[in-house]
């Protein structure tokens, strides 16, 4: 299974956060690569035999990050057909942002969505103000997320 994390983030929290996920993920059956969405546009959902997990925060009034916005603005502009796609989203907010909170995975979900792809399990929304630290939910959430992917893609078989 090849899993590529997309890191939307400005201050680097989620990018902690793949690579706790790659960490927790890669190993013999599993192999995880971490990109940074700075410079990726939409040929980057090109491998098919890939699931993509989106991680990303949430910035100005429910945007995405900096880094992300390229990425993120080509989706919505260039519309690429994206059937055939797997995709996961771990997003990172605050709820002290409560109308807001979580918008930047949010975005993504639904523009890959609209796009045809699939996602795998729910779209986590870790919230910043609770008090526990996303790096280590985001192990342990992974943990799941890949057994549901294993379940999707063994269905798929
Ligand atoms: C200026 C600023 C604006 C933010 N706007 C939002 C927002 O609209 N919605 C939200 O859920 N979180 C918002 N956040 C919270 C961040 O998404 C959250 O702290 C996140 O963990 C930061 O991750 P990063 O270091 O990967 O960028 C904002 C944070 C800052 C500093």
């Amino acid at each position: 299974m090849k899993i590529n994390i997309l890191v939307g983030t400005m201050t680097g929290t989620a990018q902690l956060c793949a690579q706790e996920i790659e960490l927790a993920l890669d190993g013999d059956e599993v192999q995880v690569a971490t990109l940074l969405m700075d410079k990726l546009d939409p040929s980057v959902f090109a491998d098919r035999a890939a699931v993509y997990l989106v991680c990303t925060s949430t910035y100005g009034q429910g945007d995405v990050p900096d880094n992300a916005k390229a990425l993120y603005g080509a989706l919505c502009t260039a519309k690429p057909g994206l059937a055939g796609v797997r995709y996961g989203v771990f997003g990172l907010g605050d709820r002290t942002y409560a109308e807001t909170f979580n918008f930047g995975g949010k975005r993504f979900d639904e523009i890959l969505q609209a796009l045809g792809a699939e996602r795998i399990g729910e779209r986590y929304t870790h919230d910043a103000s609770s008090g526990t630290l996303p790096e280590e939910i985001a192990m342990e959430w992974a943990q799941q997320w890949v057994e549901k992917v294993r379940e999707r893609l063994s269905q798929a078989a």
